[in-house]
């Protein structure tokens, strides 16, 4: 049986040879203390079968929700190859050190946003942010150093589900569940 991490890795070379808009483009679902979900749109860095990493401010509400529930979705859909995949799994901080490598490798203004940023407060303006900006640049000239409050989670996979659109909605679904080490995989009905 392959590994789901080789099926997925197979599914998203697939996406990038039909030159799907941004394959990398996922969702991320968590839930809040008293089991309300949320949903929003996060960018998936880097995968291995270790999990599947994203960056984002650790302060922000999908990072308080994490830190009260770390059990977490993950979906990834493709239209023009009818594709989806289904992640849950748990997501855990990533190390500073490999938070401090990817930081260095963005550009300098998307470092000094996600520096000046209070990602998911309420501001009083987009003017505010400006201000925020220009205060960070005028006292911080040379390298921009990753803050503490952003960086990366991986999701360590429970569930993977591969899911390929059939004839008259006969979809194919393959689910992996992971049993302690192993996998096991079951087809679902459509
Ligand atoms: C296509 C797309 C990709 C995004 N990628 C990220 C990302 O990788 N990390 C991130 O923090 N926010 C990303 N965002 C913004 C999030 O959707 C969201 O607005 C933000 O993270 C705040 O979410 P929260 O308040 O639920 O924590 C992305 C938005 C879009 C539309």
């Amino acid at each position: 049986m392959k590994h789901p991490v080789n099926l997925f890795s197979e599914w998203m070379d697939d996406a990038v040879r039909e030159q799907i808009h941004e394959p990398a483009e996922m969702v991320l679902a968590t839930t809040s203390k008293d089991g309300k979900p949320s949903a929003r749109m996060i960018l998936l860095k880097e995968y291995n079968e270790d999990g599947f990493v994203f960056y984002t401010n650790y302060n922000s509400r999908k990072g308080e929700e994490i830190m009260l529930n770390p059990q977490v979705a993950l979906l990834l859909y493709w239209p023009e190859i009818e594709r989806q995949i289904r992640i849950e799994g748990r997501a855990e901080r990533i190390s500073g050190e490999l938070s401090d490598e990817y930081f260095s490798t963005r550009p300098v203004g998307s470092q000094v946003s996600a520096i000046i940023s209070p990602q998911s407060q309420v501001i009083p303006g987009m003017d505010y942010l400006e201000k925020l900006k220009r205060h960070y640049i005028e006292h911080n000239p040379g390298e921009n150093k990753r803050p503490q409050n952003w960086g990366g989670y991986r999701v360590l996979p429970e569930v993977i589900e591969f899911w390929q659109a059939g004839p008259n909605r006969l979809h194919h679904r393959l689910r992996y569940t992971r049993d302690e080490k192993a996998w096991k995989t079951e087809l679902l009905a459509p």
